[in-house]
């Protein structure tokens, strides 16, 4: 094994004890040196989760990486079924192969584990959720949650509020993804672009298909049997599935953009029953997790930049939809911090529901 947590620490227990007053819990954070899990790690601290132990482990590559956690110093280790035992949740941040690889183990160890990535979110044994919309699903205290797609939470963040009080019949999507959404490489890809482009030198891809650089371009994943890429086919069925709504018509167009982090879509939802932008507006001002951007004021619809390190889903522009059936249709425009409520805050949030009695 490389590499130990030299803070199992009292030091952490008892800070993030004295905060919470409740028990704490053992937890290991798997894909903690990736964008994701490094979010991860902040959040536990910013939310003061009641945490014995933290765990960080990595690949072989990122091993013996040091973290500062509530004063004390973390490393990162390789995964190995020692270094796991005995933790009691476990949030996963690494790819859908890695996840699968690692589930038995964990259920076996009784682990109750949060997963980031795509791997079992079309399974209909493991709940997926968003706390916010379908919390009520680990009332029972599933041994497997999933942490649905970023770009399908930014929007329904917006567009479930609407759906429980007018009843959502289609969901247009259009976004504009961030490269961190590729994971850390994907923003080092920009940098290294827009440091090679100030040089005078030719800009080349490696991760990306082409440049990403004064660039845009449909959503890199895999194309599907029906020529839409995977991203789109994962914001049409995750959506169906979170809202319970197996018949909502779902068009998605998912977009690849030379921005850092936050994604923005722009939303056209239809209703079964009307709904006007004041109404919307109303509702989803008292919407959990979500900020209107109060235009009325003067402020700026949200942008990624704006919106980059912020919990909440900005929606802004909340108007009338001239393409869809008058008086049920509403265009908006959503954005949401993707590595925090679209990955990270979503997950943890999902722990703290697990947790609370
Ligand atoms: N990025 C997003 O916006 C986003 C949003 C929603 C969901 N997700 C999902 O979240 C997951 C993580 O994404 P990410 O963006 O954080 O990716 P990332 O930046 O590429 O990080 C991947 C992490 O996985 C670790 N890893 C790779 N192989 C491993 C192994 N054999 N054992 C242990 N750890 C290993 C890496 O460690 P090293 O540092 O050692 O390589 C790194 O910590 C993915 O499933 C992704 O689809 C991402």
């Amino acid at each position: 094994m490389s590499g130990v947590n030299t803070g199992e620490s009292s030091a952490v227990s008892a800070i993030q004890k004295s905060k919470s007053g409740t028990k704490t819990f053992c937890i290991s954070v798997i894909g903690a040196t990736g964008a994701v899990g490094r979010e991860v790690v902040q959040l536990l601290e910013k939310r003061n989760f009641p945490i014995s132990q933290l765990r960080l482990f990595s690949s072989e590559r990122s091993a013996g990486e040091k973290f500062k956690f509530c004063g004390q110093t973390l490393e990162a280790r390789i995964v190995d079924r020692e270094a796991l035992t005995g933790s009691d949740y476990a949030i996963l941040c690494v790819d859908a192969a890695m996840s699968r690889a690692l589930a038995p183990m964990l259920a076996e160890l009784k682990i109750v584990t949060v997963d980031n990535s795509s791997a079992f979110r079309t399974d209909p044994a493991i709940p997926l959720v968003v706390p916010e919309i379908n919390g009520e699903l680990l009332k029972g205290k599933p041994l497997l949650v999933a942490n649905p797609n970023c770009t399908t939470i930014v929007s329904l963040m917006i567009a479930a509020p609407l759906h429980r009080v007018a009843h959502l019949e289609r969901m247009t999507a259009c976004s504009y993804q961030a490269v961190s959404g590729a994971g850390l490489a994907g923003m080092h890809e920009l940098e290294s672009q827009a440091r090679a482009w100030a040089a005078g030198e030719k800009v080349t891809g490696q991760l990306f298909p082409r440049p990403i650089l004064f660039n845009v371009f449909p959503h890199n994943s895999p194309r599907q049997s029906d020529g839409s890429n995977e991203e789109e086919h994962k914001l049409v069925c995750e959506s169906r599935r979170i809202l319970g709504h197996e018949k909502l018509r779902v068009s998605a167009t998912c977009v690849r953009v030379p921005t850092l982090r936050a994604h923005a879509v722009a939303l056209h939802l239809e209703f079964i029953n009307a709904l006007s932008p004041t109404q919307a507006l109303d509702i989803l001002t008292r919407a959990p997790g979500v900020r209107v951007v109060n235009e009325a004021n003067g402020d700026q619809p949200a942008d990624p930049q704006m919106v980059s390190g912020l919990d909440e889903v900005l929606v802004s522009r909340i108007r009338v939809d001239h393409g869809g059936s008058p008086g049920k249709s509403l265009a908006l425009w959503a954005v949401g911090d993707q590595l925090l409520k679209g990955a990270a805050l979503n997950a943890v949030q999902i722990v703290e529901l697990l947790i609370a009695d």
